[in-house]
């Protein structure tokens, strides 16, 4: 079954108020299309101006504490990225697992703090490079979702999975088209088991390295619903290409 694609922008820690004019932009030029969603995961200082400038567009977080509220400084709750008028957020993002120590437990009490709070959710999960040259680069994957996948989704169009190998991330090689089909597949078994059919709902996005060269190629295989996008979400000349190859993969079925 061919969902509508999710093509969603991880700025990571990139934009100040003049960057805005990238998010409008980007609003304005993927309003039109079909068949694709779009959504901007900003610096948490970013969101709330976003989400006024441009109310249609889908604006998200890059993280999210697992606990309601508390003395953890320097983090930030789901309902506050509500409140911020925020509408998904990214968990277990490989820049926070390897950074911030963050296990697939803590990844786990993430995605169910933010789904319990209304807010849809891309769970990353990738491997390093020495994994992938040893041949367990599938395993770990499917270790890492197993450990971190919530325990119940809801409706599954707010929850995607991310597949960012690590060594492709940022570093203009994205995996190639058999190793994204191989995991792709792998991680839909590992959704239909944890989810039953609704599993084949869940969107599965890849990441690492996407840009207008590669999208076309990318979202035409099987199991691909998307990308989440670092670099070249920062404007909207990089962007847009990569939405309309989304747009386009959808419409082909
Ligand atoms: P790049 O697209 O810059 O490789 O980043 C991918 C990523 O980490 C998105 O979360």
């Amino acid at each position: 079954m061919a969902l509508n694609k999710l093509v969603a922008g991880n700025w990571k820690m990139h934009g100040v108020a003049a960057d805005l004019e990238q998010v409008e932009a980007i609003a304005a030029a993927s309003r039109s299309l079909a068949a694709v969603e779009v959504a901007l995961c900003l610096p948490l200082t970013l969101i709330e101006r976003a989400v006024r400038a441009v109310p249609g567009l889908a604006i998200g977080a890059q993280d999210v504490h697992f606990a309601e509220k508390g003395a953890h400084t320097g983090n930030a709750s789901a309902a506050m990225l509500r409140d911020a008028g925020a509408s998904l957020t990214i968990v277990g993002h490989s820049e926070r697992r390897q950074a911030h120590r963050e296990s697939d437990a803590e990844v786990k009490a993430k995605a169910e703090a933010a789904l319990a709070a209304g807010l849809g959710v891309i769970l990353c999960v990738g491997e390093s490079l020495a994994v992938r040259e040893a041949g367990g680069a599938v395993d770990t994957v499917d270790a890492q979702l197993q450990a971190s996948l919530p325990a119940g989704i809801g409706d599954p169009m707010d929850f995607s999975v991310a597949y960012e190998p690590i060594w492709a991330i940022g570093t203009g090689k994205a995996a190639s088209p058999d190793d994204i089909g191989e995991m792709h597949a792998a991680v839909r078994q590992r959704l239909v088991t944890a989810y039953g059919d609704a599993g084949n709902r869940v969107r599965i996005l890849y990441g690492g390295s996407v840009k207008a060269s590669n999208s076309v190629e990318i979202f035409a295989l099987a199991n691909v619903d998307g990308a989440l996008v670092g670099g070249a979400s920062l404007s909207v000349a990089d962007f847009l290409p990569i939405v309309e190859a989304a747009a386009a993969a959808a419409a082909a079925g």
